[in-house]
């Protein structure tokens, strides 16, 4: 049987259920109350702010009507009811996470051992919310995923942002060609092979997502490779918690300018933790590393030594997936995490993609509802 406790003095109360023990406070409560006037009940936006709320609020009264806790606030005089699930899925009364690098639960760090490549149909994709809700949850857990069978005309790379979002542009443009040019303006418009990179640390925000899609792909060689950057970031902070943490700490600087008219210059670290320690983003990218001038004296050595560390993982075969895309075939990732590569390839035959950046926001949104609208019809 679940119960309800209130605190002296009425600063929280604790509810036990099935899924545990959580004390939830005053304000809190109050601030998430469900009712229309707190929280408007169409679009479900909140209709106040904070100073709305009486700064001294606390409870007088709780108890448990079946599944639902009442709650009266002072000095409001005001009742509300809460649905005990939804308390017990919004709870936060847990220790504070330790191990600075955790990753959230959605989220499976892989090298070469355990990686798993998703591979659907474009048209299967297309028609079939289930296969793309499954094929987006896997973008989001190993960070990529692939399109297979699409068509082999310029321009097709679209068909695949248009299942979740939408084109990123930039001073590239709508999208990039990835192919041989004799002059090229960017190294990775050459047969050379590149080391694995995340893309544009110059820009602020970083693209978050990247498609490229294969048009042509006859050469010797020319092999993707793709390396989840978390899990590096993982090994290094086992191997040399020190390392991590400097890399974590300092900011890298990053530009690129390609033409008269674009200075793009960024300031990041290479490994980005949100405030509790958890895992945000990686940026790495020697091509556009500009002098890094931001870690003092002291900590220079050691820093570079870690750097260092970061890029023999980078290259490091065991933390790799290879795998050659056909034409038709198109490879999203998340440019935050992964690191992309290509080996280097012949002169003969063709090799031609067509790349564009896209965003987080679109493919999590798209997962989400496409999850509640599958959960709910199933019920
Ligand atoms: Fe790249």
């Amino acid at each position: 049987m679940p119960q309800i406790t209130l605190a002296p003095g009425g600063d929280h109360i604790t509810l036990a259920t099935d899924s545990g023990t959580h004390r939830f406070h005053a304000i809190w409560l109050r601030d998430n109350a469900p009712d229309a006037a707190t929280r408007d009940p169409g679009n479900g936006q909140k209709r106040i702010t904070l100073s709305d709320i009486h700064k001294d609020t606390c409870i007088s009264h709780a108890s448990l009507e079946g599944t639902k806790a009442q709650i009266t606030f002072e000095p409001e005089n005001k009742t509300v009811s809460y649905d005990t699930g939804w308390l017990t899925r919004h709870a936060y009364d847990r220790a504070p996470k330790q191990v600075s690098g955790w990753l959230d639960t959605a989220i499976k760090a892989w090298d070469a051992s355990n990686g798993m490549i998703k591979r659907s149909t474009l048209a299967t994709l297309q028609s079939d919310p289930a296969a793309l809700r499954d094929w987006l949850a896997a973008l989001r857990g190993h960070g990529f995923a692939i399109t297979t069978d699409g068509p082999t005309e310029s321009g097709a790379f679209e068909q695949v942002v248009a299942l979740f979002g939408h084109v990123r542009e930039t001073n590239y443009g709508r999208w990039f060609e990835v192919r041989t040019e004799v002059n090229p303006v960017n190294l990775a418009y050459t047969g050379l092979g590149l080391q694995g990179h995340t893309d544009n640390p110059y820009r602020d925000p970083t693209p978050t997502l990247q498609l490229l899609y294969c048009l042509e792909n006859s050469v010797d060689g020319g092999l993707s490779i793709l390396t989840d950057g978390f899990a590096i970031a993982q090994r290094l902070r086992d191997e040399d918690p020190q390392g991590f943490e400097l890399l974590t700490k300092y900011c890298a600087r990053f530009e690129y300018a390609g033409d008269a008219k674009t200075r793009l210059r960024t300031r990041h670290p290479m490994i980005e933790l949100a405030p509790d320690g958890e895992l945000r983003a990686i940026r790495f990218n020697n091509r556009s590393c500009a002098p890094i001038t931001d870690v003092p004296f002291d900590d220079m050595q050691a820093y570079y030594a870690a750097y260092r560390r970061f890029g023999e993982l980078v290259d490091a075969p065991d933390m790799q997936i290879t795998f050659k895309l056909a034409p038709g075939e198109c490879v999203v990732f998340d440019n935050t995490r992964l690191l992309h590569a290509r080996t280097g390839f012949s002169s003969n035959g063709a090799r031609w993609l067509q790349g564009c950046y896209a965003d987080h926001d679109g493919a999590r949104s798209t997962l989400a509802a496409l999850s509640e609208a599958l959960a709910e019809a199933a019920q």
